[in-house]
């Protein structure tokens, strides 16, 4: 039978949708110009008689073993728990984030902390092994058991690894791997698609765990984003401002555990630093009496975090007053200061409004609203907030306080920092199951912002002339 010669198919970058011709956008995620040509050569079929002759194996659920040693802890908790307890052998992770992020200092770090006992293979196609060198000296990583080699082919890569047979293998990054297998330059569609095939049947074939590290693309997704992702085993985002020193490891995709876990780094002058009690931290040097400012009882993941909130308002002079917010949703605080001016009796329209989230932190959870309104109010009465009192609860258009989940697992945090009050939805008690708030933190229930300004003696509007 004679062989289907290459066809050429088009995939696009962002979603990895296919289509047998060019198109401008893409008919499954919307996205323009996004399409990238590429050939495909379909794999000869195998006749019947060989297809009869090989079978899978069989095996019943109960003959199926689990044995409990398949993790490696590797040394930083923070990054186990993400894994969902550790690294699973045989397992591919892709670690996403923006180039500078940190993902080459967390995956240096790793080989210095893990048990020296395992054998590293880093293999980078980004900096030269000097440059490495100098990295590992600077984070004090001077395990024995870590080779390094240069190398941006594929299959030169997965030859190293036979040949090494290292415990675990580090590949930094997948953008600039080249397989001959598919064409296109390094990083385009094809190749990376490739290129994680290849890395995947390596980490299957000599059960050993791989990291992927991925750059994301300007959008914030993995460039050849969603064709990796159903390949590897795992997704680890690693999230952050550059000009801010927190980073936060997130699971989008876990085959071996929950999504849910984040882990919270801080970048110092020698590395990265665990954060495991990243609401003291975050509320560290805090200014008191000092007005437009809230402590909010956040969620991340499973993981209740206190930040603060803080806000600035002055007279505008221009015709269109300035709505600048950090860390916040697009048209949340424009919606949230409307709110504000029809329910709760504000002056907004005159005042330029700023807004800023302490440690990069994002306020993109409705929880995040209540704190907000409660900063803003303070900075338009010109009076601080009680510095001892966090605050949660989402509002409504009709500036109703809404419920939201974990409250108290936010009362609790709230209280184990060392907060006298916490200001919550009034529907909080329905949102769990009738479990009482902690010794010495008073819950202060309210339903409607309204309610907000008896919290400040004064209530004139500094515009209301
Ligand atoms: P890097 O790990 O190279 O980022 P990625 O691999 O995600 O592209 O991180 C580089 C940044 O981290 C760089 O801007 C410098 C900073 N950094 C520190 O602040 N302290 C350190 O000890 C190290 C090694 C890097
Ligand atoms: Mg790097």
């Amino acid at each position: 039978m004679a062989s289907k010669a290459a066809k050429t198919v088009y995939i696009c970058s962002e979603c990895g949708f296919e289509s047998p011709k060019w198109n401008g956008k893409c008919p499954e995620c919307g996205a323009w110009n996004s399409f990238e040509e590429t050939t495909v050569s379909p794999a000869a079929p195998k006749s019947t008689a060989t297809r009869n002759a090989v079978k899978a194996e069989v095996f019943t659920l109960k003959e199926v073993g689990t044995t409990d040693d398949i993790r490696y802890d590797t040394g930083v908790g923070e990054l186990n728990r993400v894994l969902g307890g550790g690294l699973v052998k045989g397992s591919l992770i892709l670690l996403g984030g923006e180039p500078g992020i940190g993902k080459s200092t967390l995956l240096l770090q790793i080989c210095g902390k893990i048990n020296p006992d395992l054998d590293i293979l880093y293999i980078s196609g980004e900096e030269s092994l000097r440059q490495i060198k100098l990295r590992a000296k600077r984070l004090s990583v001077e395990n024995e058991s870590l080779s390094l080699s240069s190398c941006n082919d594929a299959e030169t890569a997965v030859d190293t690894i036979h040949a090494v047979k290292p415990d675990i293998v580090i590949i930094d990054s997948i953008q600039t791997m080249h397989t001959e297998t598919a064409n296109g330059t390094s990083g385009s569609i094809s190749q990376v698609r490739e290129c994680t095939n290849i890395f995947c049947r390596t980490a299957k074939s000599l059960h050993i765990p791989i990291f992927l590290v991925g750059h994301v693309n300007k959008d914030g997704g993995i460039a050849g984003p969603k064709v990796m992702e159903h390949i590897v085993d795992a997704v680890l985002q690693f999230e952050g401002d550059k000009n801010y020193c927190y980073r936060i490891l997130r699971a989008a995709k876990n085959r071996f555990g929950s999504t849910n876990e984040i882990g919270v780094f801080e970048m110092t002058d020698h590395g990265l630093e665990e954060v495991s009690n990243p609401s003291k931290s975050l509320l560290e040097g805090r200014q008191e009496n000092i007005s437009g400012n809230c402590v909010a009882c956040l969620m991340e993941g499973t993981r209740p975090i206190l930040t603060e909130v803080q806000s600035l308002v002055t007279k505008s002079m221009a015709n269109y007053p300035a709505r600048i917010g950090t860390g916040l949703p697009f048209g949340r605080l424009g919606i949230l200061l409307a709110v504000l001016e029809k329910r709760a009796g504000l002056f907004l329209s005159r005042l330029d409004v700023f807004v800023n989230i302490i440690g990069g932190m994002k306020l993109d959870e409705p929880a995040g609203d209540l704190p907000l309104a409660i900063a803003l109010m303070s900075a338009v009465y010109d009076t601080p907030f009680d510095g001892e009192t966090a605050a949660f609860g989402e509002i409504g258009l009709g500036g109703e306080i809404r419920g939201v989940p974990n409250s108290m697992v936010r009362i609790r945090e709230a209280a184990r920092l060392g907060f006298s009050s916490a200001i919550v939805p009034k529907s909080h008690t329905s949102h769990n199951s009738g479990e009482k708030p902690p010794k010495g933190i008073k819950v202060i229930p309210l339903s409607h912002i309204s309610e907000l300004n008896k919290l400040f003696k004064v209530k004139k509007n500094v515009q209301e002339d």
